[in-house]
């Protein structure tokens, strides 16, 4: 294989024409694949295409929605992007049991996102301290024309510090921002207000001190925001919980998901299965608003791990009789700017959720993945999690088997009350097969 220049300026066509020649035998085959996926909406196709680079097509993934989804007393259909069969359905099923026993509520503790700037200075300390608090007005100043629009809105920076780091590394400072960015994510407003305060501080501490010269290492928006924060939770007596899908008392049942939530918080083997099941909630809405995934999974992964040792998300409380679960995590969400208009399912995403602000997404983000985590939990303490997952994945081994109308029929009504396993499909469709 040879190496290919230029390949960015290529047409989409030259690039599939690259790939076909490069790696297919069949360019029919390729060619009509990677062009049976374009949207025949040649405009819709341009948004998708201009989107990122390279773009040859479109990777599809299902978009399934989850009606009666009770929070805070009002009711969502919430909106779920993900291929991973049973996560929409256990969703589901989680949002009428928790239906009928008053649903979800959540609340945001606060919207605080951070944004640093990395430096290096060789010069005396205590110099530099009480020069940055003598030019810290001076710098607020300097970013006052970025923050223009942000603070129309209401939003812009809340605090600028100077943070000695030199203990972890020689030179190192940080100037550690804080804002408030509201219905935005954010990004590109952060980042481009610590550009600014990178180029000024450097130009401001070089004139101040011949001694050395400040060298700006990067300015950037960091992904852990703590105290951009929201908790979700369910609550009811315990022997409300009593449910006959359950096939135990609710006390036993309450019992068994408390020790499953406490040994997320004591191995970590478990703890990052636990909270994947969490992510397979929160990624899901997350995806299908337009808003960032792996800023969120980054930044709940690094919550988990916040006291040092990694930990399930979800927490636990059985006293005075009651069942009270919840979850608290970080979510920067946005609902305005980014995909989340330019997506136009993006678009569609927020207004069947009635157009919310970015505090009720979080909220309706962190109560969907506690609803996942509540339907893993129950399956795991109950009946197993391959009797359901198996349930939806029949489709899926179906389908790779290529299975005809008659042999899915026939296929789901064996296999109502049995264990489903790749091999017990196969065998039953094979037998199918060969006495037709
Ligand atoms: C599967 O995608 C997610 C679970 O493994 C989560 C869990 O174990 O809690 C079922």
């Amino acid at each position: 294989m040879q190496t290919v220049t230029g390949f960015s300026k290529f047409s989409k066509q030259e690039k599939i024409d690259y790939l076909v020649n490069e790696f297919f035998a069949s360019s029919s085959h390729t060619t009509d694949l990677l062009k049976s996926f374009w949207h025949p909406n040649q405009d819709h196709q341009k948004i998708f295409d201009e989107f990122s680079e390279n773009t040859l097509t479109n990777f599809y993934s299902p978009y399934g929605v989850v009606p009666n989804f009770l929070l805070n007393g009002k009711l969502f259909c919430l909106p779920m992007v993900i291929e991973e069969s049973s996560v929409v359905a256990a969703c589901a099923r989680t949002a009428k049991f928790w239906l009928e026993r008053g649903g979800f509520s959540a609340e945001v503790i606060d919207t605080e996102k951070v944004g640093q700037v990395h430096f290096s200075w060789a010069g005396n300390k205590e110099k530099l301290f009480s020069y940055f608090t003598e030019i810290k007005n001076e710098l607020l100043d300097e970013i006052k024309p970025a923050m223009t629009r942000m603070e129309k809105r209401g939003g812009g920076i809340l605090s600028l510090e100077l943070r000695d780091k030199t203990d972890l590394e020689e030179n190192y400072y940080q100037l550690y921002c804080t804002f408030n960015t509201c219905d935005a994510m954010g990004a590109n407003f952060i980042n481009s207000v610590l550009e600014i305060l990178g180029e000024k501080i450097k130009q401001k501490v070089d004139r101040a001190f011949s001694e050395d010269n400040l060298t700006v290492i990067m300015c950037i928006l960091s992904n852990y925001t703590p105290n951009c924060r929201v908790k979700a939770s369910v609550f009811c007596p315990i022997e409300k919980l009593s449910d006959k899908s359950l096939e135990m008392s609710a006390e036993q049942f309450a019992f068994k998901f408390a020790q499953a939530v406490k040994i997320s918080k004591i191995d970590v083997h478990r703890a990052v299965t636990h909270n994947k099941g969490i992510f397979n909630g929160i990624d899901a809405i997350v995806l299908a608003t337009g808003n960032d995934f792996r800023a969120i999974e980054a930044c709940g992964h690094a919550f988990a791990a916040r006291d040092g040792t990694y930990k399930g998300l979800s927490d636990i409380s059985l006293q005075n009789g009651n069942f009270s679960f919840s979850l608290e995590l970080p979510l920067a969400m946005g609902t305005v700017g980014g995909l989340t208009s330019l997506h136009p399912l993006a678009k569609f995403s927020l207004d069947m959720l009635g157009q919310p602000e970015a505090k009720e997404l979080m909220q309706v983000t962190a109560a969907i993945g506690l609803a996942q985590n509540f339907a893993a939990l129950r399956s795991l303490v109950t009946s197993g999690i391959q009797k359901g997952h198996m349930k939806m994945h029949l489709m899926n081994i179906l389908n790779h088997l290529g299975a005809n109308q008659f042999e899915r029929e026939k296929a789901h009504e064996y296999l109502q009350d049995k264990i489903i396993s790749f091999n017990a499909v196969r065998e039953f469709v094979g037998g199918l097969r060969n006495y037709q």
